[in-house]
């Protein structure tokens, strides 16, 4: 197993002003990570901040490999999910571990929309639809990486007309700060050179316990939202906008994610659980970062907080995982043991004249900015 032990008392000389930790964290070696495939180079990069929060990606699909925060017994837990190896990413079976997803995060109807008239065709993907991008989408790339620090990274990817069947060159750049403050900065740049569709997003599954195949049943949820996006049996947006009050999609109170997940809810039978996207309260119109959401593992008392710029959040509850990957430390990603929390735009936009424009055109820049802040509980 290539991985790189650094021990309590070298991080604490390094990250902890001096103050000796009894932990120690599981760091991946850049070896097992160096790979040239299509004449470009993956790596592994490596930020930290001064209270030894640390976190480590690759540009193949500006991905997060693992991301270690406080826990309340003095230890440090790497609460995502992921491989130890590019060799163990190339060859997953689960392809949304930790990457942007793009052009188009989340769903698009039978893979098409209409945009200034003409008609246009992606790849179909999941069922009859287009997810997360395509076969093709972001997370599969090989990203530039611009500029590396101590606790920033820049990577950028440019997207060429036609890739996936999405209109337009498009540019765009994610920028990861690790603040003093335990949080990940993620932002979001793009532009394009005709008119488009966009709504990346990053796809982490958490997992507050640490990650050692526990279920995210225990962990208790809130999410600041009123409203939600009701879907077909294949998760497409119906184009109506539902109140949540009196379902179990009202997460308004700090509500364990298993209390209710098995509910005979419509909306959760057609999710198999959690898969929805709730419409938060500021709805992204004041352009401002808010809350969106927040996890509590008491366990660990590891708190995680997801602000955002957007209008809106999809709740994953890992019901697709089928425990047929083995990732890092021998974790088995078993049904329920993983969630997602994606700041984003509705699913399907650009098939509602309703939801909010998804369109980028030339001239314009798009942004968006997340924000996973870490806190203990104790
Ligand atoms: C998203 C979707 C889920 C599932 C996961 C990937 O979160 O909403 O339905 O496809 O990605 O497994």
């Amino acid at each position: 197993m290539t991985r790189l032990v650094i021990t309590a008392l070298g991080l604490s000389l390094a990250f902890c002003g001096g103050e000796k930790r009894a932990q120690e964290l599981q760091l991946f070696e850049k070896s097992a990570f160096d790979k040239i495939v299509d004449g470009k180079n993956i790596s592994l990069y490596t930020l930290h901040n001064k209270n030894g929060m640390t976190v480590q990606l690759t540009n193949y699909g500006a991905r997060i490999v693992d991301l270690w925060v406080p826990s309340k017994d003095g230890k440090f837990k790497d609460v995502v999910m992921g491989f130890e190896t590019i060799d163990a990413y190339l060859k997953a079976n689960d392809i949304y571990n930790g990457p942007v997803v793009g052009r188009y995060g989340n769903r698009i109807g039978k893979g098409n929309f209409t945009l200034n008239g003409v008609k246009y065709q992606l790849t179909i993907n999941d069922g009859e639809n287009h997810l997360h991008g395509g076969t093709g989408g972001f997370g599969q790339m090989i990203w530039d990486v611009v500029s590396a620090a101590e606790n920033e990274i820049k990577m950028r990817y440019i997207s060429p007309d036609g890739e996936e069947g999405y209109p337009g060159n498009l540019e765009l750049e994610v920028n990861y700060t690790l603040t003093e403050n335990n949080e990940l900065v993620i932002r979001y740049l793009a532009k394009t050179d005709a008119p488009t569709v966009i709504n990346p997003t990053s796809h982490s599954y958490f997992n507050l316990h640490g990650i050692n195949s526990s279920s995210t049943n225990s962990h208790i949820l809130t999410i600041y939202a009123d409203k939600y996006t009701p879907t077909d049996k294949n998760l497409i947006p119906t184009g109506e906008i539902s109140s949540i009050e009196n379902t179990p999609l009202d997460f308004r109170r700090a509500t364990p994610i298993g209390d209710r997940i098995n509910f005979s809810f419509e909306a959760l039978v057609s999710g198999r659980g959690y898969d929805h996207n709730w419409i938060l309260m500021k709805n992204g119109g004041s352009g401002e970062i808010e809350l969106a959401a927040e996890v509590y593992e008491p366990s660990t008392g590891i708190v995680l907080k997801v602000l955002t710029d957007q209008p809106a959040i999809q709740f994953y509850s890992g019901n697709f995982m089928t425990g047929n990957d083995v990732g890092k430390r021998g974790n088995i990603n078993n049904y329920r043991t993983g969630i997602a929390l994606e700041t984003q735009n509705y699913p399907d936009a650009p098939n509602h004249a309703n939801f909010p424009s998804a369109i980028l055109n030339p001239g314009e820049t798009y942004s968006q900015t997340c924000i996973y802040k870490f806190e203990l509980k104790k």
